[in-house]
C-alpha cells in the first residue's frame, strides 16, 4: 500500500526511511576518512584524487539527503501517520514524537550547514554528482570571522555527535518496543512486511 492509514506505514514512507537511514550510515563513515585525507591531500596527487572523489561522495549524497527528505516531510504532512499502540505512557509518546522531531531538523541542518561552510570558506567547490560548484549557500568570510567556516563547521560537528545520541535512543526504543513491549512499533515500520502485527490484533 502506497499511502499510511491509521494502523501501518504506506511503502513510500518506508522507502524513504530506510533509504536515508542507509544513506546516513554511509555518509558517516565517508566524512570521516574524508577529513582525515585533509592534510595528506598535499602530499601527493593520489591522496589528491581520493580527498576529491570522497568530498564528492560525501557532498552529493548528503544533498541527496536534504532532497529527500523534503519529500519525505511533504508526504508525512499529507498523510495520516499510524497511532502508537494504546500501552504507552503521556511522556513515552511525547519523548518519541520530540525525538522524531529531532531527527528530522538534523536531517536538514547536516547537509546545509556542510554546503554552508564550503560557502564561507569559498576556496573549494561545493559538488553535486558531476557539478563542480554549487551557488554559494552564504558569503564568503575570512576563516577568522564569527560568521565565517567555523561557525558552520561547528555547527556539523555538533549536529554529527547530537545526532549520535538521538539515533542511540532511537535504535534502542524500537529495540524496546520489538522486544520488551512485544508490539508492532518496529514491525510496521520494517521493509517487505505488510506492517501489521502478528502479535496484535488489528
Ligand atoms: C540514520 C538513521 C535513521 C533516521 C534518521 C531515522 C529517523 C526516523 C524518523 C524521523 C522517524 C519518524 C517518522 C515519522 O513520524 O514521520 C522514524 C521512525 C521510525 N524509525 Fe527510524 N531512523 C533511522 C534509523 C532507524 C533504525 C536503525 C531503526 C530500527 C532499529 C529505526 C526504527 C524506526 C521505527 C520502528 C520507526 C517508526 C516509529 C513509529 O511507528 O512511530 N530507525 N525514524
Ligand atoms: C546528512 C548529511 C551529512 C552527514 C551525516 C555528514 C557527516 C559528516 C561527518 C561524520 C563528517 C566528519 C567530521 C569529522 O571529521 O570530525 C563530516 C565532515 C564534513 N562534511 Fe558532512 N555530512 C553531511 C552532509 C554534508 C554536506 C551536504 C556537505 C557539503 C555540501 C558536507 C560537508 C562536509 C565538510 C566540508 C566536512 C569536513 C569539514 C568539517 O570537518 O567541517 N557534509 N560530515
Amino acid at each position: 500500500m502506497l499511502r499510511n492509514t491509521e494502523d501501518r506505514w504506506g511503502w513510500l514512507s518506508k522507502s524513504f526511511h530506510w533509504i536515508i537511514a542507509f544513506a546516513i550510515l554511509v555518509m558517516v563513515p565517508v566524512g570521516y576518512v574524508m577529513g582525515a585525507t585533509y592534510a595528506l591531500e598535499y602530499e601527493n596527487d593520489n591522496f589528491a584524487m581520493v580527498h576529491m572523489w570522497l568530498s564528492r561522495v560525501h557532498q552529493s549524497l548528503g544533498l541527496i539527503i536534504l532532497i529527500a527528505v523534503t519529500f519525505r516531510l511533504g508526504w508525512r504532512l499529507h498523510n495520516p501517520s499510524p497511532n502508537l499502540p494504546a500501552g504507552l505512557a503521556a511522556y513515552q509518546r511525547w519523548l518519541a514524537r520530540l525525538n522524531h522531531v529531532f531527527l528530522y531538523a538534523l536531517l536538514f541542518v547536516l547537509p546545509l550547514s556542510g554546503w554552508a561552510s564550503l560557502s564561507a570558506y569559498g576556496e573549494a567547490p561545493t559538488y553535486f554528482l558531476w557539478i563542480d560548484g554549487l551557488p554559494n549557500l552564504v558569503p564568503k568570510r575570512p576563516v577568522d570571522d564569527p560568521f565565517g567556516f567555523s561557525l558552520y563547521s561547528g555547527i556539523h560537528h555538533f549536529c554529527i555527535d547530537a545526532g549520535a545520541v538521538l539515533l542511540s535512543l532511537h535504535v534502542v526504543a524500537a529495540l524496546w518496543h520489538e522486544f520488551v513491549k512485544k508490539d508492532s512499533v518496529l514491525r510496521r515500520m520494517w521493509p517487505l512486511t505488510t506492517g501489521r502485527a502478528p502479535r496484535e490484533p488489528a
